[in-house]
């Protein structure tokens, strides 16, 4: 992994061959650079179909297994790369150019693909690592508040995982971001060094990486019940606040994380007409999503909560009515604690 300025225009000259695929955000940016594929970074998109019109076009246009194909985007780039370049003649060598904060601070590392599969997000993936990684920090200029905010919420929420000391540091680290974004490469490499922890002792999601799901489950539902009109990290900031309020209405106060939840809010407050959003959520179509998650059992929940020690643990708990009251009175109560 590469993080800094002018790493991208270095990572284009290093690979004039390579196979391009580019969010069509930066559509007019590629418009002369050959081999390139564009992408709509839209959910709908992130599907097999997808992947297999990529497959079809990088057929179409000549790509052998000793090509490189290049992904230039956020998270749903990301992931649809990862699918075709994964399946194209059996695997193809791959590099990537985060786009996004959420994809800098998170998703870059690890590996994963996640696929959505009519109204299931993330239903379908695989495993296939980039090469490398390089990170250019002028991509951040672009964005709007709501989606920095949204990339910062996976950076909490991974740092708050990793324990009380990478969350200290983070929150530091952010302050200094939001006094001088010129800091953004320190915030970055912050997160990529707390994920990798993860990633390095259960590469393929088994045991201590599922931790990482803190805030998904409840997320995955709000994005898919609200027809994705709640962005993906910022459905994870609220997610965050939901798996926070479920642990201290099951063990009462003492399960409280302040620090977490002020953060959270400070976050999720970037996203304009949220509460609203919110609000709009449709209640059966959230516990249809939340009770389908794939990482429950069949006849138990299986939650990322906060840890009375710090950080989190995972909580399995039964499939039953009381459970489900207190899933639906924390999704109230964060909703709540969005300031209208
Ligand atoms: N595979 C993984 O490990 C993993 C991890 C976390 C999230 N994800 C997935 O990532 C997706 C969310 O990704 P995301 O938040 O990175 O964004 P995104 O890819 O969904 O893009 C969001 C929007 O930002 C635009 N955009 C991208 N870069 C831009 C820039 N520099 N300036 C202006 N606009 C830009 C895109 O065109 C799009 O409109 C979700 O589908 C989520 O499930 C995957």
């Amino acid at each position: 992994v590469r993080i800094g300025h002018g790493t991208f225009d270095s990572l284009l000259a290093e690979r004039p061959e390579a196979y391009v695929l580019v969010d069509s955000f930066f559509a007019a940016r590629f418009a002369d650079v050959p081999r390139t594929l564009l992408v709509e970074a839209t959910e709908e998109h992130k599907t097999l179909g997808c992947v297999e019109t990529l497959i079809g076009r990088l057929r179409d246009l000549g790509a052998t297994r000793r090509d490189e194909l290049v992904a230039v985007g956020g998270g749903i780039v990301q992931d649809v790369a990862t699918g075709a370049a994964s399946l194209y003649m059996r695997g193809l060598p791959w590099s990537y150019a985060p786009t996004t904060v959420l994809a800098m601070t998170d998703s870059c590392i690890g590996g994963k693909s996640s696929l959505n599969v009519g109204p299931y997000k993330n239903l379908a993936g695989n495993f296939h690592p980039p090469h490398r990684v390089v990170i250019d920090p002028m991509f951040i200029d672009t964005l709007p508040a709501e989606a920095r905010a949204g990339g910062l919420c996976e950076a909490m929420k991974i740092c708050f995982c990793r324990g009380p000391e990478a969350f200290a540091g983070y929150l530091q680290r952010y302050a200094d971001f939001a006094g001088d974004p010129d800091t953004a490469p320190a915030l970055l490499h912050h997160s990529l060094d707390a994920k990798r922890w993860f990633i390095e002792i259960d590469e393929f999601d088994r045991g201590e990486r599922r931790l990482l799901n803190f805030g998904h489950t409840f997320g995955h539902a709000l994005e898919a019940a609200s027809a994705f009109a709640i962005s993906h990290g910022i459905a994870i900031g609220v997610g965050v606040l939901c798996a926070e309020r479920l642990a201290v209405g099951l063990e009462g106060e003492r399960a409280a994380q302040p620090e977490l939840t002020a953060h959270a809010l400070q976050l999720v407050g970037q996203a304009p007409g949220l509460r609203e959003r919110l609000d709009g959520v449709d209640p059966d179509h959230f516990d249809r999503a939340f009770l389908s998650d794939k990482k429950h059992g069949h006849g138990d929940l299986h939650l990322i909560l906060p840890s009375g020690g710090g950080g989190v643990a995972e909580r399995v708990l039964p499939r039953d009515a009381h459970v489900l009251d207190a899933v639906r009175e924390a999704r109230a109560e964060a909703t709540r604690m969005v300031a209208a």
